[in-house]
């Protein structure tokens, strides 16, 4: 039998997905983002579930659309099969934070499937590209939309014009990425975060995910809008009163995620 093209692990209430085509430096083709996106979903799902780490190995996290798979493609092809956004952008759908784990290689799609993740942890030996102009064609999964979002417009310009790799550093200090860590502590330090942020309330992580995802795509009037009735909504959580009643008492909270 074939060896799954996403690997799944779970660790308390964090599911771990990680890439799994390392001979083709984690290329990712329908197959493997059809399993990603199902993956997704169902551990969106997953009432034991708070967080999901995306991550691939120590010398790919992935090197970008599989070229070999899309060199033959005709224009009627890539159009009638919506090819990149029919299945790329399952992982917009889901509710709950994903951590993207960056090691090695984040080019093309891969950078663009990072940056799709709610943040962005890099090993110190990660590079990012944009390199599709190198192939004659144009980032396709929201590169050239993302990117300047996260980097701003002259930075932006530079990398996906010239397709040239930026290291952890720099994708530090342009904002891509929110932390560097070694990389031999790369998944040591992604899993203490996830666990703190699964062990803070779920609705509430839900809440905060998708205000900030309004500060990212929308208007600033709409976004406190939005923020403070999510904030108000809250206080009809269990939550809420365990959160607060905890505090008073000078103990931890017991989150019941509801
Ligand atoms: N698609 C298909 N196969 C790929 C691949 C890709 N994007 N990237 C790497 N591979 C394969 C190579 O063909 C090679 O396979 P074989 O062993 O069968 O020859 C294997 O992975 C190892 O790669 P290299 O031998 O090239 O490894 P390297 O260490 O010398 O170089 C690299 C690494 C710099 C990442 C180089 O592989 C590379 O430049 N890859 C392509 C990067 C790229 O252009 N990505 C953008 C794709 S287009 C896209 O993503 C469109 C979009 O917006 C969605």
């Amino acid at each position: 039998m074939s060896e799954s093209l996403v690997l799944e692990r779970v660790e308390g209430r964090v599911a771990i997905l990680t890439l799994n085509r390392p001979k083709a430096l984690n290329a990712l083709n329908d197959a493997l983002m059809d399993a990603l996106g199902e993956a997704l979903l169902r551990y969106d799902a997953d009432e034991s579930i708070s967080v999901i780490v995306l991550t691939g190995n120590e010398k790919a996290f992935a090197a970008g659309a599989d070229i070999a798979a899309m060199k033959d493609k005709t224009f009627e092809e890539v159009t009638r099969e919506q090819f990149i956004t029919r299945n790329w952008e399952t992982i917009l759908r889901v509710r709950k934070p994903i951590i993207a784990a960056v090691a090695g290689y984040a080019l093309g799609g891969g950078c663009e499937l990072a940056m799709m993740c709610d943040m962005i942890y890099a090993a110190d030996n990660a590079k990012f590209a944009q390199p599709e102009i190198k192939l004659g064609i144009i980032p396709g999964a929201g590169g050239t939309q993302r990117l300047p979002r996260a980097v701003g417009k002259s930075k932006a310009m530079d990398l996906v014009l010239t397709g040239r790799m930026m290291d952890a550093q720099e994708a530090e200090r342009a904002g891509l990425v929110a932390r560097v860590i070694p990389a031999e502590s790369l998944m040591s330090e992604t899993m203490d975060a996830a666990m703190l942020i699964a062990s803070m309330s779920l609705p509430s992580v839900i809440m905060a995910k998708e205000a900030v995802n309004r500060a990212w795509e929308g208007s600033l009037t709409e976004g406190v809008r939005f923020e403070r009735q999510g904030f108000h909504s809250l206080f009809a959580t269990h939550d809420q009163k365990e959160g607060m009643a905890a505090f008073m008492e000078k103990r931890k909270a017991d989150f019941q995620h509801k």
